[in-house]
């Protein structure tokens, strides 16, 4: 059977769709450039640069890996409810948030309902709605990043069955405010807010669940806790609906090294919140010093990066420059996101490092 064949077998909708612009990895970068893997200054993935508690590492050689974890995930979810000051009947935890975002479109999406995709924004929401059989609207934010009520009111209708609003949005590091979230609460779509920065910028709408079954918050330990690799995140919405996704997911689908990881994680989260506040320090000291440059940019921002725009530069041109320097930035491949990179913030000297380099190129 050749793969012509294979694929009259496939459900249609994998003939043809989008796949999520991921960023290349490092050792991709390192072979296509001749690049010193020494001096790889990576900041194009939104990981925390102080990687995760000392404690996670110490804990990692005694976790048993012979057995299932529990399929309830009590322990992870006690934890988490005393974190979130909810209950544990609201938290489903997930493989990254990720997860979560496929999960929430096959429970909601039948093929053929429509998907609004607030753009731009974080590439996953169209590439999982388009893969649950959905048809996407992308509606632009105004010039500011800022949602379009007017636009949105426009184009929702019985196809639509459930939104996504990341706040901070990723790239471009704004949140959202709390008139958006009163006016797509009022639509009596399920609202999904999408708060994996949460921990930088401090604001959650999480106490809302308690009062609005149609709102869902997904957070992420990827970003604030340093658990990207071990891919753990979590979701709080209403117990009914708590209770159904536990049903439908995997069964385990959160291993015994990331669920411990994360109750360590939230064990010392003074210790990691002060990381953050070191984070948010240089991303302001970043900040200032690019926002003198005349050539760039600089979005304000509530997370661990910076969206800026260039002129007077050929962006491409640009990122190979730094790349072969060492330097890993994102860029993106929307009209809407043209001549921007995403800068993740790294340690002081990354950052440091990053600057010196791009002054190189840019005025
Ligand atoms: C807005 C947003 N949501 C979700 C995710 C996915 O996070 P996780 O690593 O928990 O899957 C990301 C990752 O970059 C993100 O930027």
């Amino acid at each position: 059977m050749d793969y012509k064949d294979i694929k009259k077998l496939m459900n249609p909708q994998f003939e043809s769709f989008s796949t999520y612009d991921s960023m290349p990895s490092n050792e991709s970068l390192i072979k296509k450039y001749s690049i010193n893997s020494e001096k790889i200054v990576k900041l194009n993935g939104n990981e925390n640069p102080f990687g995760p508690h000392p404690k996670v590492i110490e804990n990692i050689s005694s976790i048993p890996i012979h057995t299932y974890p529990d399929d309830e995930y009590i322990n992870s979810r006690k934890a988490l409810a005393e974190y979130t000051k909810l209950e544990m009947d609201n938290i489903v935890v997930s493989c990254g948030s990720d997860e979560l975002i496929d999960l929430l479109f096959r429970i909601f999406v039948t093929p053929g309902d429509e998907v609004l995709d607030f753009t731009p924004t974080f590439g996953m929401y169209a590439v999982r709605a388009e893969l649950a059989g959905a048809k996407i609207i992308p509606i632009a934010r105004d010039s500011n990043f800022q949602l379009d009520h007017y636009k949105i009111k426009e184009k929702i209708n019985d196809k639509t069955k459930i939104l996504f609003l990341a706040s901070p949005n990723n790239p471009t590091g704004n949140e959202c405010t709390d008139e958006d979230v009163e006016f797509l609460l009022s639509l009596n779509k399920i609202l999904v807010i999408d708060e994996a920065y949460f921990e930088f910028s401090k604001k959650s709408y999480s106490e809302l669940v308690k009062q609005h079954k149609n709102l869902i918050i997904l957070r992420s330990m990827s970003k604030w806790a340093g658990l990207a690799g071990l891919r753990v995140g979590y979701g709080l919405m209403s117990t009914d609906l708590a209770s159904l996704s536990m049903s439908v997911k995997n069964p385990y689908n959160v291993s015994n090294i990331a669920e411990q990881s994360l109750i360590i994680s939230l064990e010392q989260k003074s210790y990691l919140m002060d990381r953050i506040s070191d984070i948010i320090a240089e991303r302001e000291s970043l900040r200032k010093k690019l926002s003198l440059l005349s050539d760039i940019y600089v979005y304000p921002s509530s997370a661990n990066f910076l969206l800026c725009k260039v002129s007077n530069v050929n962006l491409e041109d640009l990122n190979i420059k730094l790349i072969k320097d060492g330097v890993f930035i994102r860029l993106f491949p929307s009209k809407s996101l043209e001549n921007c990179f995403r800068v993740s913030i790294g340690t002081k000297e990354e950052n440091e490092y990053f600057y010196k380099v791009l002054v190189n190129y840019i005025q």
